[in-house]
């Protein structure tokens, strides 16, 4: 384990990080959740990676991780906050089996595991931050995440360095679900090198927020936003 691990994790939970990195070092590789490249680097590349996103997490979120995989960032936000109520959402029966065992054996009491995609809880449940990591572009992200934040709550998604192009092709989808102006954030100076970027979103007006728009049946605002995204182009 990393030192700098000592200054993220607070100290009666940085042995469950580590439990849990080697989880995923073991189980998650045998399982094929986790590539058998990645198990050396999982502390650089994936748990601290992860961990930072705490900077962005208000104290007491509800946090809802939408394609967590095998648990990046959320299992590991959960491990790190206590304060927080943590759902991870995986379409993958792989993958949601080993985050309850994983959820089991460290007694993580905050943690829920849903086993479906982001849309099946559009117009079921809405939280303070929806996270995501390696999940899809953010103009399709938007359509997922967008309908489970809450009036004044965020979308806050881990990026490369693709951000800024992403930003410019979500413009339509952006403007379509009244979204504020995303702000592109970095966090992990001098935890992880180079630091993390993420990609902040709020609704421009919470009083005014897109629900109509969420309840659209998925194909009819797929046309939508198929419709609009071909009026820009021309
Ligand atoms: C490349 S993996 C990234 C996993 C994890 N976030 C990470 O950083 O390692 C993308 C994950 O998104 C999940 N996924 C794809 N579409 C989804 C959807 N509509 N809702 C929720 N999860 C989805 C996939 O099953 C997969 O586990």
């Amino acid at each position: 384990m990393p030192d700098v691990a000592q200054r993220v994790f607070p100290s009666d939970r940085v042995g469950l990080a580590s439990r849990y990195t080697e989880l995923l070092a073991t189980e998650g590789v045998v399982r094929g959740l986790i590539g058998p490249r990645e198990a050396p680097r999982l502390w650089d590349r994936h748990i601290l990676n992860s961990a930072v996103l705490s900077e962005v997490v208000p104290h007491g979120a509800s946090v809802c991780d939408v394609g967590t995989g095998a648990g990046l960032p959320g299992m590991v936000l959960a491990i790190a906050r206590p304060d927080l109520t943590v759902t991870l959402v995986e379409p993958l029966l792989r993958r949601t089996t080993f985050l309850d065992e994983v959820v089991d054996e460290l007694g993580l009491h905050h943690v829920t595991v849903v086993r479906g995609r982001a849309e099946d809880l559009h117009g079921a449940a809405t939280f303070d931050v929806v996270t995501s990591r390696a999940v899809a572009p953010l103009e399709r992200l938007l359509g997922w995440s967008m309908p489970l934040v809450a009036p004044t709550g965020a979308l806050v998604a881990m990026k490369g360095r693709s951000v800024e192009d992403e930003v410019s092709s979500a413009a339509v989808v952006l403007t379509t679900w009244r979204c504020g102006p995303p702000e592109v954030l970095e966090v992990g100076t001098g935890v992880v090198d180079p630091p993390s970027t993420v990609v902040r979103v709020r609704w421009s007006d919470p009083a005014r927020i897109g629900w109509p728009l969420a309840r659209e049946p998925r194909r009819r605002r797929q046309g939508r936003e198929r419709r609009a995204a071909k009026r820009e182009v021309n």
